[in-house]
């Protein structure tokens, strides 16, 4: 077989550089290890930044996000007894965040591959990569008992933290950055309207807490938790009681509880591999970084690096420049680096750390009431929440 592009990685980060490429006329061929069913299974955050929503729009895959997705102007923090309404869109010219689940975006995106005939290749086995330093690298899979072989001029690699294509870069060459922070996040799916119209962040004694959202009826709420906690050990109640006592009182009053849907514990990393090519591969989304979750930025990063790779082959194949290319490690990872800084403040502002005892408490709190009291510090939180430029 033969393509333009091969991408590895059926996530949203493949999937929408399949899907804008597809429509410029650029073929590819999408190489995703797992089943559309597994893909579609994995629950993750969805506050969309206005980029990605108008990304997604351009690509033909908004209509069901822009009637089912919830648009919304602020959040709350509460810590302390306190709680302060950050309004997005006062503070960003009337900027705002879209809720809409990952998993529904990326749903969108394999019917939009579907609809469109893109070749998206399921249960992809033992993906490997060829002579990527060449301007003839190849790809080589196994699928029902045969290994299938891609001649390509370039390699997307959009398979994840555990894929294979960052691997492929040598040792050598690479540049890792990383931070695992002590603690993890509890998660729980819940059929029962959230708690709150917006999302409320929760700075406690306790531990951090998070209020969120699918839809209406869809609630989605996280503990800071132990890194070693079992999971067997956290019942629904326990989760609700321990939940009620992280947020604010009005709040854990109005809380309507049910059963879970979805129970995890997920860790939380701060991670980035420099530099973002190797000859003809090129890195995007959480192949080449991942952020913890506390600025809802994974998905959001996803989309600026497929912004600037899908600019960047358009520009190759419409116009035989490289430029855009040859630039594209340094200009995606100008923007990485600052979501990775607002990521990082977020987490360290919000969370509970046992070396904090004392002194860093007291940084914290008064941190906190500082970004209470100021519409500077407020600003420049809403300007990274929804999203710095492209
Ligand atoms: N071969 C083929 N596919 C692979 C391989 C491999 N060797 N390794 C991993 N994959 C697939 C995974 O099964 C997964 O479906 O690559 C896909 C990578 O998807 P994601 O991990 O979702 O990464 P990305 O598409 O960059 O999306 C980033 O997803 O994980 C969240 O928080 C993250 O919101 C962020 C978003
Ligand atoms: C989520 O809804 O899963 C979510 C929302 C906002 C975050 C993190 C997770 O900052």
């Amino acid at each position: 077989m033969r393509t333009q592009v091969v991408i590895v990685g059926g996530g949203p980060s493949g999937l929408l550089l399949s899907q804008i490429l597809h429509l410029r006329g650029i073929e590819t061929i999408l190489l995703e290890r797992q089943s559309e069913a597994y893909v579609l299974g994995r629950i993750r955050a969805g506050v969309l930044e206005q980029g990605l929503v108008d990304m997604l729009r351009g690509a033909d895959v908004g209509a069901r996000m822009d009637t089912q997705g919830l648009v919304h102007h602020g959040f709350d923090i509460s810590h302390h007894g306190q709680r302060q309404h950050i309004n997005l869109s006062e503070l960003t010219d009337g900027k705002s965040v879209m809720v809409y689940g990952q998993t529904e975006v990326t749903q969108d995106l394999y019917d939009a591959r579907r609809k469109m005939n893109g070749v998206v290749i399921h249960e992809a086995k033992n993906v490997a990569l060829f002579d990527l330093t060449t301007n003839q690298p190849h790809v080589t899979y196994e699928k029902d008992g045969k290994t299938h072989k891609v001649d390509c001029d370039f390699v997307a690699g959009c398979d994840g933290f555990h894929g294979v294509s960052r691997q492929s870069i040598p040792d050598h060459l690479r540049r890792e950055y990383e931070k695992v922070y002590p603690f993890g996040w509890l998660g729980v799916l819940s059929e029962t309207p959230p708690v709150s119209d917006e999302l409320i962040y929760n700075q406690h004694e306790r531990g951090f807490a998070l209020c969120s959202m699918r839809n209406k009826n869809l609630s989605r709420y996280y503990i800071q938790c132990d890194l070693n906690e079992d999971l067997n050990e956290w019942s629904d109640d326990r989760f609700w009681e321990e939940l009620k006592k992280r947020i604010p009182e009005d709040a854990a009053k109005n809380l309507v509880t049910g059963p879970s849907i979805e129970k995890s514990i997920a860790p939380l990393r701060s991670f980035v591999s420099e530099p973002l090519t190797y000859g003809r591969l090129f890195l995007a989304g959480d192949a080449a970084h991942i952020v913890p979750p506390t600025g809802a930025k994974g998905l959001n990063l996803a989309a600026s690096d497929i912004h600037y790779l899908s600019n960047a082959l358009i520009s190759f194949y419409n116009s035989d420049n490289e430029g855009l290319l040859n630039a594209y490690s340094e200009t995606a990872l100008k923007r990485i680096w600052k979501a990775m800084r607002f990521s990082w403040s977020m987490t360290m502002l919000l969370h509970k750390f046992p070396e904090n005892e004392g002194f860093g408490d007291r940084m914290q709190k008064t941190e906190l009431e500082y970004l209470f009291s100021s519409t500077a510090a407020q600003t420049a939180l809403a300007e990274n929440y929804v999203g710095l430029p492209y």
